[in-house]
């Protein structure tokens, strides 16, 4: 790992930050001063010093939490109403929320203290696949499917879901599964009510290969080894690039990560 990426993540500064200090000398490997930029060190074994001062990498973490409905996707309010931090151990005072789900929206969230995992996941270019059971009022006809897919203009946004079904549907209430990508401020909610649609709950089930399952509301799950891989592996959807014009830095099929909502 880079130097500058390990005192990153040990939390002394941002990686600008850490390699000036690299360059003025003031970060030492093992006892010896290191200027060069770029020095790969090995995290496990090597001692990094700054100021003298030994660095510890910051145990990394990664959780999968049912966030009940009325709970704030923030890491403070000022009007002291429940966030979902207050649903975690006292001490992980790192963690935010991957993305976020309304205030009255249930269901899986992701939270990490790894802000570059959070940052690829939530860039509007990777567009993780997420699910989505909207309990809606009244019996919705299935003809009406494919409108969901087809998608509503709403000023510069394009509400759409990639896939909808018809879980349920009684004269009193329905269920719609959604899966979307977009990411956009209350999409399904907005995309539901463009169709004449009144939502009476809405959950998420899923994000990309990562599941809600049965795991209780309010209670959360430190996620396995292999679900942070998936999730770092997950490709890049191709955009569609102008005409004629080379493709934007990064876009394409490749292997990466993605986006909350
Ligand atoms: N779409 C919504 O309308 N609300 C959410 O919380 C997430 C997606």
């Amino acid at each position: 790992m880079r130097l500058q990426k390990f005192m990153a993540q040990a939390g002394i500064a941002s990686r600008r930050a850490s390699e000036r200090l690299i360059a003025e000398g003031r970060v030492a490997v093992n006892g010896r001063t290191i200027t060069a930029p770029g020095t790969r060190i090995d995290p496990e074994r090597d001692r990094v010093t700054v100021h003298g001062e030994l660095l510890r990498a910051k145990r990394r973490l990664y959780l999968a939490l049912n966030k009940p409905p009325g709970v704030l996707c923030t890491r403070h309010d000022p009007g002291r109403r429940p966030t979902v931090l207050s649903l975690l151990p006292a001490a992980w005072t790192g963690l935010y929320p991957v993305g976020r789900l309304d205030r009255d929206t249930e269901g899986l969230l992701l939270l990490t203290n790894d802000g570059e995992f959070c940052l690829r996941l939530t860039h509007p270019r990777y567009g993780v696949p997420k699910t989505y059971h909207a309990a809606v009022q009244g019996r919705v006809d299935p003809s009406l499917l494919p409108a969901l897919v087809r998608g509503v203009r709403q000023g510069r946004d394009h509400l759409k879901a990639e896939r909808a079904r018809l879980l349920r549907a009684t004269h009193s209430h329905s269920l719609v599964e959604l899966d979307l990508r977009e990411g956009k401020y209350h999409e399904v909610r907005r995309l539901l009510a463009a169709l004449g649609l009144t939502v009476t709950a809405l959950r998420r089930t899923r994000i990309g290969p990562i599941r809600l399952g049965e795991l209780p509301p309010g209670k959360w799950r430190v996620l396995t080894p292999r679900e942070v891989d998936a999730l770092r592996r997950l490709e890049i959807p191709a955009r569609p690039s102008p005409a004629g014009a080379a493709p934007a830095h990064g876009a394409g099929r490749r292997r990466s990560s993605s986006r909350a909502s």
